[in-house]
């Protein structure tokens, strides 16, 4: 009977769209769980999006949605772009689902009744970006995880007793070293179980984006209880149908970035036990993908698509990028140009060229059938090929079941590169021309030698660059990739005659265009994205330009959680100025041109109010204006600023004002 083997991604927060960074988990995953199935596991890959909590409910608010059409929107972006770049998880989780609701309130109920929950009021900091409560800082003091604002809450809750865990999950880490990968996650996390565990709140009754507790419907499940069960509810806990949960939990891996490791280390494995249910094998933190100097991430604004890279140099490019370029466990950085020249060097100019190379000379020497190895004309230096693809297989599957995916990469690469100089040392193409029976034998030697590497580097890599070596393997006259048992992978089993199927390049080379393009592509998604200032909305002087998108708005505002940093604030430069002239637009019913004192200078703006004011009765009045908003034209003139207002659905804007008199030019802040 065959092993099974589960494996998850953490499921992504739905306040904002995906990045590379949810990309790069995924596939990770993706690679691992492909690696299981070649290997004949009876494997099964999990996904999905966590969509309940405050900080989505506020993302909704802001983009102006129900929380509903909201996260079914988001949600269908991720499951839209794991599609495209052709991932294989077996299944997609939503916590909105019923099938998960229903799993996390059985889940609460057996924690419930196993005597773990009670009622309790609890006073103190919450961090709405992180969901996640703070012991030991006051009202105005900071996140230290993330350093952004935290709020304090006072409420009566279900807390769950942590503390009657730490005992069991010292030991559980102590005994049972590989619970926690790697090595420094689980020091980390031993460190902060020994300073001791406090009960946790894990109920929430001032918002109502939740799934309700059982038997006690004003509060809704804490997120990140409602969240880690998705690992359970996706396999069917708590439903008429446990067929897959019997199956396959517990998982594998639960594989997470390293920002999320108390939750599944400390809180998980605690409700678990709590509920008497069996632990999962491991859990392996990776490091943060980091762009332009500081993690990527949806509230920074420093996110690169991975659309963009599948579009300009397909999928594998980025798998392959990803999984050899950063030091799994660690760190890494990404650039465009770090991309195209790994793209390059390992992909075109390596395996793509190594390919297209010995399959081109196979079919221009043998008529495109793989030729016959022959022991007249055997060489050191075929053996030498042949124990170092041999060495390659135990090496790379040992470094990559340990997931050290860059040394495993690695080395097949430096096998890919043996081979290139074995071809270039053997020099297929002068034994051709001496056309005597010793060369032609040797010829054929040190094509097949070639071959059979190719044919190795290819079975390996196929769970990091799927595309490419699927073809690559079609073009060896092999079939059809998936089939082939990976277990039984040896030197020599490439068969002597077998037909090479079209060859084709696999890997075009990219030149410094593409980074360009990447670049730009980016750009403009960002420039659509945060082109709304925050004042906008309320704009007068909107009338007469085109209306946003409303997926522009959405993404402006779930960049920043549904909020900005005082920093973002700072950049609108509000000032105090004074009406000067103001006279109708020729020919638009709403504009006003109006001329303003600023104190340091007099500017022109056309404004959306003719409707709602008369040229005369503005002039000395004093307004509020965007002092430093990009020109643009309407009608034909200048406006330099904009005048706020405020929009009443469907009534008429009325102009900021002060009732006290204030200074030309002050700044309002
Ligand atoms: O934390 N580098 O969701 P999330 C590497 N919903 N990995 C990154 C990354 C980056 N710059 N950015 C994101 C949540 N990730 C919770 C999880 S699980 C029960 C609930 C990846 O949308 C990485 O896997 O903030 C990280 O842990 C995850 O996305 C966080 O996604
Ligand atoms: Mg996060």
């Amino acid at each position: 009977m065959s092993k099974t083997f589960y494996i998850t991604t953490p499921i992504y927060y739905v306040n904002a769209h995906p990045h590379i960074g949810h990309a790069y988990t995924t596939i990770a995953c993706d690679t691992i769980a492909r690696r299981h199935r070649m290997l004949g596991d009876d494997t099964w890959f999990l996904t999905g999006t966590d969509e309940h909590g405050q900080k989505i409910e506020r993302a909704a608010q802001a983009a102006g949605k129900t929380p509903q059409q909201f996260t079914d929107e988001v949600s269908a972006e991720f499951r839209a772009l794991w599609q495209r770049m052709g991932l294989t998880h077996d299944d997609f989780i939503r916590t909105t689902s019923d099938r998960h609701k229903q799993g996390v309130q059985a889940l609460w109920r057996k924690i419930r009744d196993n005597g773990f929950i009670y009622k309790g009021t609890y006073t103190g900091q919450y961090c709405v970006s992180d969901e996640l409560y703070i012991d030991g800082i006051g009202p105005g003091d900071p996140c230290p995880d993330c350093g952004r604002p935290t709020e304090t809450v006072s409420e009566e809750n279900y807390y769950f007793k942590l503390s009657a865990f730490q005992d069991q999950l010292i030991r559980l880490y102590t005994e049972q070293p590989d619970f926690i990968r790697p090595e420094t996650r689980r020091n980390e996390v031993l460190a902060f179980v020994r300073s001791g565990l406090r009960d946790l709140s894990i109920s929430r009754s001032t918002f109502s984006w939740g799934i309700p507790v059982p038997d006690d419907p004003k509060h809704v499940v804490y997120v990140w209880l409602d969240a880690l069960a998705n690992y359970i509810t996706a396999l069917g806990y708590g439903s008429s149908d446990t067929a897959k949960y019997e199956k396959f939990w517990p998982a594998d891996v639960h594989m997470i970035g390293k920002e999320i490791v108390r939750f599944h280390c400390v809180y998980w494995p605690a409700f678990l036990l709590a509920a008497g249910l069996p632990l999962p094998k491991c859990i392996t933190a990776h490091g943060w993908l980091l762009f332009e100097e500081s993690k990527m991430s949806k509230s920074r604004g420093n996110i690169v698509r991975a659309e963009t890279i599948v579009d300009t140099l397909g999928a594998d490019a980025l798998r392959y990028f990803l999984l050899r370029e950063v030091v799994f466990g660690h760190d890494g950085s990404f650039s465009f140009d770090a991309l195209v020249q790994r793209y390059n060097s390992d992909l075109a100019n390596g395996l793509g060229n190594l390919a297209s190379r010995t399959l081109t000379m196979i079919n221009r020497y043998f008529k495109g059938e793989v030729p016959y190895p022959s022991n007249a004309a055997h060489a050191a230096s075929d053996d030498a090929i042949a124990d170092a693809a041999k060495k390659t297989i135990a090496d790379y599957g040992a470094l990559f079941d340990q997931y050290q995916f860059s040394r495993a990469l690695e080395t097949a690469w430096t096998l890919v590169a043996a081979v290139d100089k074995y071809i270039v040392e053997n020099e297929p193409w002068a034994l051709d021309e001496k056309k005597d029976e010793e060369s032609r034998a040797r010829l054929a030697t040190v094509l097949y030698t070639s071959a059979e590497a190719l044919r190795i580097v290819t079975a390996l890599a196929h769970p990091v660059i799927p595309d490419a070596t699927a073809r690559i393997w079609a073009q060896l006259g092999l079939g059809e990739i998936q089939k082939f048992d990976l277990a039984q992978l040896k030197w020599g089993q490439l068969q002597l005659g077998t037909k090479l199927g079209e060859v084709q390049a696999v890997f075009p080379r990219a030149d410094k265009s593409a980074i360009e393009r990447m670049q730009k592509m980016e750009e403009q998604n960002a420039s659509g994205a945060t082109g709304v200032s925050p004042v906008q909305p309320s704009a007068a002087t909107s009338s007469a330009a085109p209306a946003k998108p409303e997926a522009a708005a959405k993404t402006a505002a779930a960049i920043s959680d549904g909020k900005i940093s005082i920093d973002d604030f700072a950049k609108v430069e509000l000032r105090v100025a004074q009406v000067k002239t103001a006279e109708r637009v020729k020919g638009a019913d709403k504009l006003l041109r109006i001329e303003v004192d600023l104190g340091t200078e007099v500017r022109q703006l056309v404004a959306g109010i003719a409707e709602a004011y008369e040229p005369e009765a503005l002039i000395g009045r004093k307004v509020v204006i965007v002092a430093n908003l990009a020109p643009r034209k309407l009608r034909g003139l200048e406006s330099n600023g904009m005048i706020v207002a405020a929009s009443p659905e469907g009534g008429k804007p009325v102009l900021a004002s002060f009732l006290e008199d204030v200074p030309v030019g002050t700044r309002l802040k």
